[in-house]
């Protein structure tokens, strides 16, 4: 809390409203003299508390609950009362935090979030805004945005088509940008674009709290679309567009769209993207092989496949390959089979990646011919990497990389108990929620989360900071090579391909400074380049500490 606004309570004689301000409350932790001075005396228990000892009750209450879907409404209720407390809470263990207030926690959230519901956050803008966004954005009491996440609960985790239940995400994202990369709250504006829902379940749902119709056709969401990027140029000119959780072919067809146009970027593509080629990074140095030697197969051919591919073909352009030598490389499979030269139902964004193939569905045989080095599952199907699958990627490589990242967690199309135990322990494997560590054979596996955590927040710090007028592919694999080169020889022995979660804020901040360092080389940045961009970064860093009133 800043002095000026303490005082500009104490003018007012407002002492009630001081204490019920998330972003300036310190609760009991109030001195006697700033009680005096405020005009809270009597308002508090006559205890004074410092942030620790508030801590340890917030720990204390968490520990009665009796699941994560409660301890995250109860975490959610305290960032509603203090937030300056529920970053100190979460910054301080965010190994523990990060599956309680994102996935999978989040996805059950958003699962029932109209039942879930307790008061507004964020901005839902609705079709029925249609005309006048820009005057709905302008109701948003700070001005000075500089990232809106942004969802239309299209395909949110690989739970489908949720509505405005999707608004979980945006708000859960935004978080994991102060608990992750210390990036101020009052820059960040979560949004949920309603554009209806093709959900049943939802639509029938007397609790629902969506608009209640169909989505509309493409002509007619493209054209909502187009408004809701214009008027955020307006509205908030210096802000940048998270793209998050849209159904495949939207996210795919409107990053297309922006991503010259404006600063923006879609995290399940490019993120995804980023944070994959950053585990393959590791997992290539364990092998002692190239990037340019790989096969990539993908089970699944949705936004996160395709993010997956286009930087991974990027990965083996640096490692000498030309773009149709590197697309060659990859194979995709997706629900209706294997992408080949026959089919008619496919993207242009898909068609990249055919091949001269007779159709197949049948993943087995597929893994049997391609003989894939890197086999990734996108493909929300959970259990769908079976033993015989597996059993044919550890005939073909010595060392099978496998990442099976759909989410949350009985998504995920094998476990890595599976993976190891059906490759004798020879798997390099990662998955989109953090598994617990598996012992095979007596030795002790410490699988991965190849999860976008490990890069958005990191962009989101270098973008804020620096205020960037474009946000490119070369940033995300230069926080790809980033997030890689922490983690150390010893952990790579034990299989472990992203730095450890309890390291996540220095990770982060690392990587943002690689990030930010591309943003100036580019001359990208609006704000003047410092004479060292870490040093610079650090001292901008968000601290949950109450600022003491004066
Ligand atoms: P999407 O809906 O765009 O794509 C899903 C793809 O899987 C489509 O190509 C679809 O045809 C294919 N598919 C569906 N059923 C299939 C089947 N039975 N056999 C083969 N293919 C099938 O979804 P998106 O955005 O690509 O996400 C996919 C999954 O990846 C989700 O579970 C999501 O949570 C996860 N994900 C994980 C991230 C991470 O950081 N670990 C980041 C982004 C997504």
């Amino acid at each position: 809390m800043s002095a000026e606004s303490g005082s500009s309570y104490q003018k007012n004689g407002g002492g009630v409203e001081l204490l019920n301000a998330p972003k300036l409350t310190h609760g009991t932790a109030y001195t006697l003299a700033e009680r005096a001075a405020l005009g809270l005396e009597g308002l508090i228990p006559p205890s004074v508390e410092n942030i620790e000892r508030q801590a340890d009750r917030v720990r204390q209450q968490l520990g009665s609950k009796p699941d994560d879907l409660e301890r995250y409404i109860y975490l959610n209720q305290l960032a509603d009362t203090n937030e300056t407390l529920f970053y100190h809470v979460v910054m301080a263990d965010p190994a523990y935090f990060l599956p309680i207030l994102y996935d999978p926690t989040v996805g059950y959230a958003c699962l029932k979030f109209g039942h879930l519901y307790r008061r507004p956050r964020g901005m839902y803008i609705s079709l029925q805004h249609k005309g006048r966004i820009r005057q709905v954005l302008s109701n948003w009491p700070v001005k000075d945005v500089r990232v809106i996440c942004v969802s239309t609960g299209g395909r949110i985790l690989g739970l489908g088509d949720l509505g405005a239940n999707g608004m979980g995400i945006p708000i859960g994202k935004l978080q994991l940008y102060t608990a992750c990369a210390a990036v101020p709250q009052d820059a960040l504006l979560p949004i949920l674009l309603d554009c209806g829902t093709e959900n049943q379940g939802l639509l029938a749902d007397p609790l629902y709290l969506g608009l209640r119709q169909r989505r509309p056709a493409d002509d007619e969401m493209t054209g909502f679309v187009d408004e809701f990027v214009e008027a955020v140029q307006n509205v908030f000119p210096s802000c940048c567009i998270h793209f998050e959780d849209w159904r495949g072919t939207d996210a795919v067809r409107f990053l297309a769209r922006y991503q010259n146009q404006v600063s923006c970027f879609n995290d399940d593509i490019q993120g995804t993207g980023s944070v994959v080629v950053g585990g393959l990074f590791n997992a290539l140095q364990i092998k002692k092989e190239r990037f340019r030697d790989q096969t990539v197969l993908f089970f699944g051919a949705g936004s996160a496949g395709l993010g997956n591919a286009r930087m991974i073909v990027e990965a083996m352009k640096l490692d000498g390959l030309s773009n149709e030598e590197a697309r060659g490389r990859i194979w995709m499979f997706d629900i209706n089979g294997l992408l080949e030269t026959s089919r008619t139902d496919l993207s242009p964004e898909q068609q990249l990646y055919v091949h001269p193939h007779a159709p197949s569905k049948d993943l087995l045989a597929v893994v049997e011919f391609v003989k894939p080095t890197i086999l990734i599952g996108v493909s929300t199907v959970g259990q769908s990497f079976t033993q015989p699958v597996i059993e044919a990627m550890a005939r073909a490589n010595d060392r099978p990389i496998i990442f099976a990242l759909s989410n949350p967690t009985e998504k995920a199309e094998c476990t890595p108990d599976q993976a190891y135990r059906w490759t004798r322990g020879k798997a390099l494997y990662a998955a989109g929620v953090q598994f617990p560590p598996v012992t095979y054979n007596g030795k002790t596996f410490l699988p991965g989360q190849a999860n976008n955590f490990y890069v958005y927040p990191a962009v989101g710090l270098a973008v804020w900071a620096t205020n960037t007028r474009r946000v490119t592919d070369e940033m995300f694999i230069t926080a790809a090579r980033a997030v890689a080169s922490q983690v150390t020889d010893e952990q790579r022995g034990l299989g472990l391909l992203f730095p450890l979660q309890k390291d996540v804020l220095e990770a982060e901040v690392r990587t943002a400074g690689a990030v930010a360092t591309v943003i100036f080389d580019r001359g990208l940045a609006r704000v003047e380049r410092p004479r060292d961009v870490d040093p610079w970064l650090r001292g901008l860093l968000y601290r949950p500490e109450y600022v003491p009133v004066r």
